[in-house]
């Protein structure tokens, strides 16, 4: 399939779905890929006869659908972020939570692949935090769409690759090597919990005090649903509580519920809603 051909399939087929083609240029070739198999299951010519079949056919939409997810992390990805997080955010947050008279910190990670967001926001409280705020426990929620990604999620073993942007003793002291994939401790899987899901018609109960939304809603998903999105997250956080978009991401324009928070890239503070 030639890439003006798929190009212009996507700008047809992805606002359709709520999704953004700009947000999809830089990994289209993954989803053109993708698009291609699915015309040789299905023995359709060319992109031109898949549209006719998508016409035709509503419960393809939903192949392709998942023809689209992106499904790339890894651990500590964007360092700064997990910095920002631990000298700046979390203490902010842990401070809040404890005058509330809580005993638990409560997070979600969004769209959270096979756990390595979860997991990392795990890792640095346990090694940099959980010392100091002892009265508190860390508790991730995370959801994803994707059956395969939380079957790795639960399993916790991960190539190594996966764990370069890892501080090295953290890597060493947290994970177990096994043939040739490391496997994080049980200790460190605790209270994190995976759920199945589609952000845009399910979210965990919450409240949660921070919330990490980072390369899905923001950067594939079309305007009017990062506000729907938001709204959601929004009736789901506490008070002043926290959420953090992807680095090449930003929220909507005079966008009411949150603000940034200041001094920290990709950080918001929820306030109070219209
Ligand atoms: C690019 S990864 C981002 C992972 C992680 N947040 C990070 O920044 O490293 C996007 C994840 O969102 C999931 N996803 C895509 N569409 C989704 C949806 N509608 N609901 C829930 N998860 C979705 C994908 O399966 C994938 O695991």
């Amino acid at each position: 399939m030639k890439n003006t051909e798929c190009v212009a399939f996507l700008q047809w087929a992805l606002p359709q779905r709520d999704m953004r083609w700009p947000g999809f240029r830089k990994v289209r070739r993954q989803v053109c890929r993708r698009i291609g198999r699915r015309l040789c299951e299905l023995g359709l010519p060319d992109v031109a006869a898949y549209r006719a079949y998508l016409e035709q056919n509503t419960a393809e939409w939903h192949v392709l659908d998942s023809a689209c997810r992106i499904t790339i992390s890894r651990f500590y990805r964007d360092r700064n972020v997990f910095e920002s997080l631990q000298n700046a955010v979390l203490p902010v947050l842990a401070r809040a939570a404890i005058e509330r008279g809580a005993s638990e910190l409560s997070c979600l990670s969004v769209g959270c692949a096979s756990g390595e967001e979860a997991y990392s926001l795990k890792l640095l409280w346990e090694f940099q935090l959980a010392r100091v705020h002892t009265a508190l426990e860390l508790r991730v929620s995370a959801i994803d769409s994707h059956p395969k990604m939380l079957e790795r999620a639960r399993r916790g073993c991960y190539q190594a690759g996966s764990l370069e942007d890892l501080p090295e003793a953290w890597r060493r002291s947290a994970f177990e090597p096994s043939d040739s994939v490391y496997c994080l401790r049980r200790q460190f899987r605790n209270g994190v919990c995976f759920t199945h899901g589609d952000v845009r018609h399910t979210l965990p109960a919450g409240p949660f005090d921070l919330v990490l939304c980072r390369n899905l809603v923001f950067t594939y998903f079309v305007e009017s649903l990062q506000r729907k999105i938001l709204g959601h997250l929004h009736a789901r956080m506490h008070e002043a509580a926290a959420l953090v978009v992807g680095i090449h991401e930003s929220l909507p324009e005079h966008c009411i519920g949150f603000r940034p928070w200041d001094a920290v890239r990709c950080t918001y503070r929820r306030i109070q809603g219209p």
